[in-house]
């Protein structure tokens, strides 16, 4: 242990929670964790035996062979949504519910087990009889609903691979993944309910597949959710209802090898291009199960409520598998969290008894914010305690927030799991287990038992504690990204760089070690990537969506601090035509934002566009983005700008806000 300036660890395990947690002391913890060093493979064939029922055995854990390029439990079968399902109902749980469904407008529905069984069979028999076979993949473009849960759940039962597109995604964006992924059919709906809006989905799919490349297309089915009419395609599109209510509700689980690909999720790299992330049946499965059970603590009498949706790798993990291999009940939330008003989440956390509750640190931001202007959706307003737990995902929390929802969500006595992960490693990677870890806001804490995750520098030699570094894995696990589908090669550069030996999982993310404790604390992304609202945004993807607009000759995207949405994207402007200013420049501004929402989707539309006569580059052209960042957030530079081309240009720059 080396270091000074020791930050002490502020927020012991409460003994209530601990007395009862699945892994209970600081000294079960450690346990696991030496139990991983001792005998790697055999402490995740232990857990692969135990969490999941296996059609046939494994006998070989992990295969290092063709590195990186890892294989787990591979000669092993297996079937997913038999697993999160069928032995639920056969240990006696038919009539347990699974989902707790509120809708946009507030009515709820309950699912049990059996039901969303017969729910998901009838699907995959409708998938079976429109010709997916296994191997095939399925583009979901869903609302956040019980369908889409049973649609993955379907997909999974036949061996098909589904990827999931958000529903907040363009139509252009939505038509290069159903051509990158090769997607035989789209599962849709006629519209989305979203904060007391109706929002069109078959709509886009059509206009998507208007775009060309999307041959492969054979079947679309749509899910009626609002009755909106939509047109149909005749031999192409069909209602799904109407052929699910004709299909048999019994349809035997497809047993596929654990290396399997159970889905594929885009996401964004540092290229223009999103990757798709491809993972596997087996390991996915044991690490979502796995984390579900010791970071959230899960027991059969809980409600568990994770708000992401489906189109994203949290809503995969913490709504579609994990709470459902585990014989779980959660809730499943249609709309957002400031519809009717800012108190929607603490309403339902009291209207279903939710015990273990988690969100995202923008969502919390808004809600604070929302709480001490109005009263009125204040959480002291509502019985909160059926809590026991909370948690939170996908960026850094601050510590203010995180206090205030320690305080005020969870009275001061329940743990926050702080969990960092990406869609690439599958499920948790460094997080508190809350009955083992005492909580330092701000910091993940400590590696999840069996992930070795360490701080290194650019030869990849771990850095001493208190010193900041990148972040990497040593060891493969079972839940990490098998490839980028159709793209190994980029798999091996994005994740395994030469740099580093080429024997690192390369995360993307900076971090740095407590002195004194040894708690993670991650500083960001170092590639090229945004996270806006715990949302990833490649910023080569908004520069082309921005360039591809006739008016601009060049454009440069960074992020800046934002106090809600963590980053904000700030966007450069060059255009073909001579700098606007004032009023034009605004009109401008607002016409390329919603150039990029129509291009990517809302949530990638910049925040702020600055107009200039031209981009600070080096002589030899290079766009000097440490410099914009600088502009962005509203600083003086001060840094060596003697490499410059074009000095003035800041000034320019710093002025056209
Ligand atoms: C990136 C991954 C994990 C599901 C949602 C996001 C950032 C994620 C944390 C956290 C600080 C975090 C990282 C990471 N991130 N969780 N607890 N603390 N940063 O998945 O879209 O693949 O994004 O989100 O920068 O690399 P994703």
């Amino acid at each position: 242990m080396t270091g000074t300036n020791p930050t002490p660890a502020l927020y012991p395990v409460p003994d209530a929670f601990a007395s009862k947690a699945r892994v209970g002391s600081r000294a079960a913890y450690d346990q696991l964790v030496a139990a991983a060093e001792a005998d790697y493979a055999g402490y995740w064939a232990q857990h692969a035996r135990e969490l999941l029922a296996w059609n046939k055995p494994f006998t070989k854990t992990l295969d290092e062979s063709q590195a990186p390029f890892f294989k787990w439990f591979e000669d092993g079968e297996l079937n997913a949504s038999y697993n999160c399902l069928d032995r639920h109902v056969e240990a006696g749980l038919g009539d347990k519910v699974a989902i707790i469904f509120e809708s946009d407008d507030g009515i709820v529905s309950k699912v049990t087990y059996k039901e969303l069984l017969s729910r998901v069979s009838r699907l995959a028999n409708v998938l079976k009889a429109q010709g997916v076979k296994k191997g095939d993949r399925v583009v979901l473009y869903l609302p956040m609903s019980v369908d889409g849960v049973v649609a993955m759940q379907a997909c999974a039962r036949i061996g098909a691979t589904h990827s999931v597109v958000f529903g907040g995604f363009s139509a252009q964006s939505l038509r290069d993944r159903i051509e990158d992924a090769g997607a035989v059919l789209v599962i849709t709906a006629d519209e989305q309910k979203r904060g007391g809006k109706n929002l069109p989905l078959k709509a886009i799919v059509d206009e998507a597949i208007s775009l060309g490349g999307c041959d492969s297309v054979k079947q679309m089915l749509v899910v009626r959710r609002t009755g909106g009419s939509v047109p149909m395609v005749a031999g192409r599109d069909a209602w799904l209802d109407e052929l699910t209510a004709s299909a048999s509700d019994v349809c035997a689980p497809e047993w596929v090898s654990a290396e399997h690909p159970l889905f594929l999720l885009y996401t964004s790299g540092s290229t223009g291009k999103p990757k798709g992330v491809q993972h596997s049946t087996g390991g996915y499965l044991v690490h979502a199960t796995l984390t579900t059970q010791w970071t959230f603590d899960l027991r059969p009498d809980d409600v568990f409520w994770c708000t992401a949706d489906i189109g994203w790798v949290t809503g995969h993990t913490y709504v579609a598998y994990g709470p459902l291999s585990c014989g779980g009940t959660q809730v499943v939330f249609e709309g957002v969290p400031t519809y009717p008003d800012s108190a929607r989440f603490w309403r339902m956390i009291q209207a279903h008894k939710v015990s273990i509750f988690y969100t995202a640190p923008t969502a919390i931001r808004a809600l604070i914010k929302a709480a001490e202007s109005n009263a009125e959706v204040h959480p002291k307003q509502f019985d909160l305690s059926s809590l026991r737990l909370l948690g939170t995902v996908g960026e850094p929390i601050n510590p203010a927030a995180w206090e205030w929802y320690h305080r005020e969500i969870g009275a001061g006595k329940c743990p926050i799991v702080d969990t960092f992960w990406q869609t690439e490693t599958g499920g948790h990677m460094i997080t508190p287990l809350p009955g083992a870890h005492a909580l330092t806001p701000g910091s993940c804490t400590l590696p999840f038992p069996g992930i070795d995750a360490a701080v290194v520098d650019e030869t990849g030699k771990e850095v001493p504690w208190g010193q900041g570094g990148v972040l990497v894995v040593r060891k493969p696990w079972p839940s990490m990204i098998r490839t980028i589908w159709g793209d190994p090669e980029r798999f091996k550069k994005s994740y395994y760089p030469a740099d580093f030996g080429g024997k690192y999982y390369l995360a993307g993310d900076g971090a740095i070690r407590d002195a004194e404790t040894g708690y993670f604390t991650i500083t960001g992304r170092i590639d090229d990537v945004l996270n806006v609202s715990g949302h990833r945004m490649g910023t080569m993807e908004i520069e082309s969506a921005l360039v591809s607009h006739p008016l601009v000759a060049e454009a440069a995207v960074v992020g800046r601090p934002d106090d809600l949405t963590g980053e904000a994207i700030c966007a450069f402007v060059v255009l073909k035509r001579p700098r606007p200013t004032g009023d034009e420049a605004k009109k401008l501004a607002a016409e390329l934002r919603n150039h990029v929402g129509h291009e990517i989707g809302p949530i990638a539309k910049p925040k702020d566009i600055r107009f200039g006569d031209n981009l600070p580059k080096t002589r030899s052209g290079k766009i000097m983005r440490r410099l914009l960042r600088v502009i962005a957030k509203g600083d003086a530079v001060t840094q060596d700008t003697s490499t410059l081309e074009n000095p003035a240009i800041l000034d320019q720059l710093a002025q056209s806000n």
